[in-house]
């Protein structure tokens, strides 16, 4: 989760720096006080937020905590498919709806014309392998209960985009590459480093003709 108030340094463990003269920080909301899709802790969360803004508003919400189960499409579950989307899509969905009372309040205090993530946006991590036309990786896993969380999330964000316009709030989906983290695994081409270099370096660029797309970690189209 990301904000920035003033451009003071608050709480943070990665600086951005974005367009518009502003230098927005991170704050890393930890897993204790923010299961995304449990409503308790996302009240809990925004009201922390909200306290640490001390008044101003939100610049930048990044949706990035997810799950995959292993599966095939034989075997594949219920309950898998039910958890993978509460976490994936009704967390995030949920997550946003907390706090864009406060993106409202930062896109309303900006001087800035248009639309960017030092004004206020919404950044959903999602997944080439939520891709329809790309279905990335298929063959090293089907793990539907993801793919399909991830198409969803798209949708979602591309009616965030549409819902929030008005109040020119940027909302983009965003594949990080595939990464080795413990969802990536080692196998995975691109260092954490490497994603999260490129993926704020994309975000420092994105404006409001990106608003209801799909893009990579360096910026590129990916189709939904
Ligand atoms: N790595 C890749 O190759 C890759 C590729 C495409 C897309 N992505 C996307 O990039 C994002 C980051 O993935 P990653 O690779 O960093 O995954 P990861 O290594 O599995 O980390 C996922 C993070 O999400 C948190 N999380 C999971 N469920 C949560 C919940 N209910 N409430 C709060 N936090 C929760 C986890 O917390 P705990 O550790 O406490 O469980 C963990 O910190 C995800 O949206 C993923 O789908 C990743």
């Amino acid at each position: 989760m990301c904000y920035h108030p003033t451009g003071r340094f608050l709480s943070c463990p990665c600086k951005l720096e974005l367009t518009g003269g502003s230098s927005p920080h991170l704050v890393d909301s930890n897993r204790q006080s923010s299961v995304v899709s449990d409503p308790t802790s996302i009240k809990a969360a925004a009201a922390r937020v909200t306290e640490q803004l001390g008044g101003s508003g939100l610049n930048l919400l990044i949706n990035n905590a997810a799950i995959a189960k292993v599966s095939t499409l034989a075997a594949e579950t219920r309950e898998n498919m039910m958890e993978v989307y509460e976490t994936n899509v009704v967390g995030p969905m949920m997550v946003s709806q907390a706090f864009t009372p406060l993106i409202k309040k930062a896109a309303q205090e900006s001087p800035q014309k248009g639309m960017s993530c030092s004004k206020a946006a919404i950044i959903n991590l999602s997944s080439e392998g939520g891709s329809i036309t790309n279905v990335l990786l298929f063959e090293s896993g089907q793990v539907v209960n993801y793919r399909c969380s991830k198409a969803a999330l798209n949708m979602l964000t591309k009616c965030q985009s549409l819902a929030y316009a008005e109040d020119k709030i940027l909302c983009v989906a965003m594949h990080p590459g595939w990464v080795q983290t413990d969802m990536g695994g080692a196998m995975a081409k691109l260092k954490v480093d490497q994603s999260v270099h490129d993926i704020l370096n994309t975000i420092s660029k994105l404006s409001e003709k990106d608003t209801g797309t799909f893009v990579n970690w360096e910026g590129k189209p990916v189709p939904w």
